[in-house]
């Protein structure tokens, strides 16, 4: 069953020419599905959810109870596309307090996402305390932040357990065959998980980038993968605007910013998707930003940001609209205490969830930011879990393919990220720049 449904009611009189992008979406979605569009060879994310092994689930379910067993402390290091689709799952399913109530699976702390040295000297200190275990992930191998994490942590290690205990809790998860990290996890006999070739950093989410850190987190992978699997099946069986919900999510994206919308801004209001906006950030920023064109995707935290950016939603240059990832019912209800002085006026609403004042908030943005000029799409889940977010991911990594091949460009390579890498080369004197 698909959980996830998007409404573009409010923001209908802004895409009037909605259905002039059918036939460009039903080019790019028989590009997606045959393979036949620009950076074909980074599509194998496509198939993922029904190709992967079922072998290859239960080996990282494997993995993840050994390192309950052995470590308190799990380090993932990566940046980008090998970080911040784990980080978000495991953001969206766990306790909001669990480096302060830990379970029973290992607290997941991150690394190589910076080249802070006072994030590093802390995080050596954290260590030196904690028993742990390490995941080191980069498809490229060569990336210079999760490298340098990896070469602290892995000295660390070893003058904390020796090397051959060292080596036994570092999982190196890259390249099948090329870069630096292949060539040392090699050499020095570490567990290893591929990132298969035809799938890029940002959509990797569901191959061992992605899922080893979720499982090694205490999450049910082979639900998320159920989810994505639904999701895939769904989404590839028709490209009509009425009838596939990404095919409509990249229709009217593409018609938003034809009509004047340069921001997209991902609304929750559930701190617990912080991450899964960060995720969505990329994905979209570096799929599409590109050629001068493409929608800047921005997030805001609702209600905190109602408290800072609602003024320029609101107000500022209408050049924005908003697709609000919304969730129809928490895990945990609480009930408002009635108070009988009532000296804070909030009896009013003892009769209600704070899922319903939360709610009310956001039905309350929606009509404020219609009326302000700000096209609203809404993204509706009923709950958070792991299905439900197996499918909004491989929902949004199917959307955004259809959209970026709709806007004209590659969705599948980011040739901008490499400018400020060979600066800071030639800056640091590394050999060659
Ligand atoms: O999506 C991408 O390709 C990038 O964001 C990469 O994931 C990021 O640069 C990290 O690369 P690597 O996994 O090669 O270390």
């Amino acid at each position: 069953m698909i959980n996830i449904r998007l409404s573009i009611d409010s923001a209908k009189t802004y895409v009037s020419n909605l259905a002039t992008f059918q036939e460009k979406i039903s080019v790019a979605h028989t590009e997606l599905l045959q393979k036949t569009g620009a950076g074909n060879d980074f599509l194998g994310w496509v198939d993922l959810p029904s190709q992967i092994e079922n072998s290859l689930l239960e080996d990282m379910e494997v993995q993840a109870k050994k390192i309950a067993h052995m470590a308190e402390v799990y380090v993932v290091i990566g940046i980008g596309g090998s970080y911040l689709g784990a980080r978000a799952v495991i953001e969206a399913l766990q306790h909001h307090f669990s480096l302060i109530l830990p379970g029973n699976a290992p607290q997941i702390i991150y690394a190589g996402q910076n080249i802070s040295e006072d994030y590093m000297s802390d995080l050596m200190q954290v260590l030196d305390k904690k028993e742990y275990a390490v995941s080191v992930i980069s498809k490229s191998g060569t990336t210079t932040e999760p490298a340098l994490a990896f070469r602290l942590i892995k000295n660390h290690l070893e003058k904390k357990y020796g090397k051959t205990e060292a080596a036994n809790r570092i999982i190196a998860i890259t390249d099948e065959k090329r870069g630096a990290l292949k060539t040392l996890a090699d050499k020095e006999n570490y567990k290893t998980y591929v990132v298969p070739d035809d799938v890029g950093g940002r959509y990797s989410v569901l191959t061992p980038v992605g899922l080893l850190p979720i499982a090694i987190a205490g999450f049910d992978i082979k639900k998320i993968i159920e989810g994505a699997r639904e999701m895939e099946v769904f989404l590839k069986s028709t490209s009509l605007i009425e009838d596939n919900p990404a095919a409509l999510y990249a229709a009217v994206r593409n018609a938003l910013y034809g009509n004047g919308k340069s921001i997209e801004i991902l609304v929750n209001y559930e701190p617990r998707l912080f991450f899964l906006t960060e995720w969505w950030k990329q994905l979209y920023g570096e799929s599409e930003g590109k050629e001068g064109k493409g929608l800047f995707p921005a997030g805001v935290s609702n209600t905190t940001d109602l408290h800072s950016m609602g003024q320029y939603i609101q107000d500022g240059s209408r050049i924005l609209f908003e697709t609000v990832l919304s969730v129809e019912q928490s895990h945990q209800s609480l009930t408002i205490p009635t108070d009988q002085e009532d000296l804070d006026g909030l009896n009013y609403l003892c009769t209600k969830s704070i899922t319903e004042v939360n709610q009310a908030a956001e039905e309350a943005t929606r009509r404020a930011h219609l009326d302000g000029g700000v096209p609203n799409l809404r993204i509706s889940i009923n709950e958070i879990n792991e299905k439900n977010l197996g499918q909004l991911l491989y929902f949004f990594e199917f959307a955004c393919g259809l959209s970026g091949y709709t806007l004209a460009v590659n969705p599948f390579d980011q040739p901008g990220v490499e400018a400020y890498k060979k600066n800071m080369f030639s800056i640091l004197g590394k050999p060659g720049f």
